[in-house]
């Protein structure tokens, strides 16, 4: 059998090795200028959050260092990426639990148990959201929200899509080749339908232009 490419092996790496500190500030876009920042989350002290494609960590970090959280659950599928948390943040247990699996699989072994789960262009961005978002649901507590950040268009400037259909997007294999990867860039409003078929309520989806040649970018939320 032939294990799958780690399509995420390099992603996060070069700022590792250079800035491996807990962030100061938690933000939802790339250019980290624009946006709300943590508030978005709502009030997460002794909340039990899951962070759905963490990559690194970084936001998950962030929050179990200063914002006394029960636990943040920082789940990621990629080994590459759950190592590098491992390696940045391992020492931030039990407040930080950094979990090697997939978003689907690991929301439907919890079901009503997250007060808040949250992405930072993870696993809704990479993901068929008929699939994951209905789980999302699921794993919340009633009253408990869901938010994420996500490409507003895609990266040339094309607009996002208006059915449910995904994308390529480039993606390096561990030796360097080019891949490809799947990616889900849609309009706000195929998002919202999505969370109401889901079973989820109150969605909102606030949109936060590009800057200085950033990337437009989709905050997402819903509760259930
Ligand atoms: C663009 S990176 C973002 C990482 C992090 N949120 C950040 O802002 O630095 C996307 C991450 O989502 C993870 N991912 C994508 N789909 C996933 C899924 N279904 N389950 C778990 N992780 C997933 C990838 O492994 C990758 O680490």
């Amino acid at each position: 059998m032939t294990a799958t490419p780690d399509l995420w092996h390099h992603y996060g790496r070069n700022r590792a090795a250079n800035d491996p500190d807990v962030p100061a500030a938690f933000s939802w876009t790339r250019d980290q200028h624009t946006g709300p920042g943590v508030e978005a989350l709502g009030d997460i002290a002794g909340a039990v959050v899951a962070d759905l494609g963490a990559g690194p960590a970084r936001h998950a970090a962030h929050l179990a260092v200063r914002h006394q959280p029960a636990r943040v659950d920082a789940i990621d599928a990629s080994p590459a990426q759950h190592a590098m948390a491992c390696g940045l943040y391992g020492g931030l247990t039990p407040r930080l639990h950094l979990v090697h699996a997939g978003a689907v699989d690991h929301l439907r072994a919890h079901p009503d148990t997250y007060d808040v789960a949250y992405a930072v262009f993870g696993a809704p961005d990479f993901t068929d959201p008929r699939v994951l978002l209905p789980e999302a649901a699921r794993a919340l507590r009633p009253g408990g929200r869901l938010v994420f950040s996500t490409l507003a268009h895609y990266r040339g400037g094309s607009p996002a899509e208006i059915d449910v259909i995904p994308s390529s997007a480039p993606a390096k294999l561990p030796d360097g080749r080019a891949a490809t990867l799947t990616r889900w860039v849609l309009r706000a409003y195929v998002w919202a339908k999505l969370l109401e078929a889901a079973g989820l309520a109150d969605v909102t989806v606030e949109e936060f232009p590009a800057v200085g040649g950033g990337l437009g970018t989709l905050l997402v939320s819903a509760s259930r």
